[in-house]
C-alpha cells in the first residue's frame, strides 16, 4: 500500500469532527468550542471528557444543549490522551465523518488556523500542525519545554526514520480513510507518544503525510497534564519502536 503523494487523486473531505480531549479544562472547554463553530461553522465538535473533577464534562454537556453540531463522548475516567483520541476518532467513523481532526483544549492549537489545515489535507493523506517547520512556533511556552518537545521530535526522527519536524504534535487532521488503513486497534500507546505513534504508523504504511506551520500558544489557564510518567512511556515506546525496526531491516537483509 504505497501512495505516490503529488500525482494521486484525493476525494472529497467530507464532513469534519473536530475531536477535543478534556481532563480538567473547565475555564477552557467554551471558548475553544466556540472559536471551532465560529471558524469553521460546518465542522462539528466531538468533547472527549474523561470525567474531569472539575465539571468539565458538565459545560460540555451544556454547549452540546445549545448546539446540535457539537457532542461529548463521556468517558469513565482518566485513560490517557490516546485512549481519548481512540475513542474519539471510532466514534466519528462510526458516525460518518470523513475528516477527524486532533485539537487541544486549551487554547494552544489556535482554531482560526484549521482552515489552512484543511485546506492542505485536500492534497494530503494527514496534515500535521508543526511548530518546528519554517513558518512554525511556539508563544509563551518554557525553555525546558520547547527543549523536550524539539529533542523528542529529533530523537523520534532518527530512531523511526520519519522525515517529519513536529513528530508529537498534537493538533492534526486526518481522513477518516487514513485512520482505517493504520490499524487502530493495537495502539497501545497511551500519553502523548500517541502522536508519535500515529505518524510512524502513517509514514511507514505510505501515505502521503504534510506538515502545515501553526503557531502554538501556551495556556493561559489550567495545568498542563505533561508527567514524568508520560515522559518515560513516551521514551520507552519509541525506543523499543526503533530497536524493533532496526532488528527487522537487519533480519531482511540476511535472508534477501
Ligand atoms: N480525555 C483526556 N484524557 N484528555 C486529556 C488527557 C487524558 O488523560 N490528558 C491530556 N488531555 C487533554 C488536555 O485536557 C488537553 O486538552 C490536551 O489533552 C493536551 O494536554 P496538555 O496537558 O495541554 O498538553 P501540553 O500542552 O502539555 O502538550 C502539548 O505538547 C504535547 C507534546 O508535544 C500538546 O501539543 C500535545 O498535543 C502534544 O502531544
Ligand atoms: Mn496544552
Amino acid at each position: 500500500m504505497t501512495h505516490g503523494g503529488e500525482q494521486r487523486q484525493y476525494g472529497p473531505l467530507g464532513t469534519v469532527l473536530v475531536i477535543i480531549p478534556t481532563y480538567n479544562e473547565a475555564d477552557n472547554v467554551r471558548p475553544v468550542v466556540e472559536r471551532v463553530r465560529a471558524a469553521v461553522p460546518e465542522a462539528h465538535v466531538l468533547v472527549a471528557d474523561d470525567n474531569s473533577p472539575d465539571g468539565t464534562g458538565k459545560i460540555a454537556d451544556e454547549l452540546a444543549a445549545e448546539d446540535e453540531q457539537v457532542q461529548v463522548l463521556h468517558r469513565q475516567g482518566k485513560e490517557g490522551l490516546g485512549a481519548a483520541y481512540l475513542a474519539g476518532f471510532r466514534w466519528g467513523i462510526e458516525h460518518g465523518y470523513g475528516t477527524l481532526v486532533e485539537m487541544d483544549a486549551d487554547g494552544s492549537h489556535q482554531p482560526e488556523e484549521l482552515p489552512r489545515l484543511l485546506t492542505a489535507l485536500r492534497g494530503a493523506d494527514l496534515v500535521l500542525g508543526s511548530r518546528w517547520v519554517p513558518g512554525g512556533r511556539v508563544v509563551n511556552w518554557p525553555k525546558h519545554r520547547e527543549f523536550i518537545s524539539r529533542g523528542g521530535s529529533m530523537y523520534s526522527r532518527a530512531l523511526l526514520d520519519v522525515p517529519l519536524r513536529d513528530v508529537t504534535g498534537g493538533y492534526r487532521a486526518f481522513r477518516s480513510e487514513t485512520l482505517e488503513g493504520l490499524g487502530m486497534d493495537d495502539v497501545a500507546s497511551q500519553g502523548y507518544c500517541f502522536q508519535v505513534d500515529m505518524a510512524h504508523r502513517a509514514v511507514r504504511a505510505g501515505y502521503h503525510v504534510v506538515e502545515v506551520p501553526i503557531t502554538f500558544v501556551e495556556r493561559e489557564r489550567g495545568d498542563s497534564k505533561m508527567s514524568n510518567d508520560i515522559l518515560a512511556e513516551a521514551l520507552w515506546r519509541v525506543t523499543a519502536w526503533g530497536m524493533e525496526g532496526r532488528v527487522r531491516k537487519l533480519l531482511g537483509r540476511r535472508h534477501t
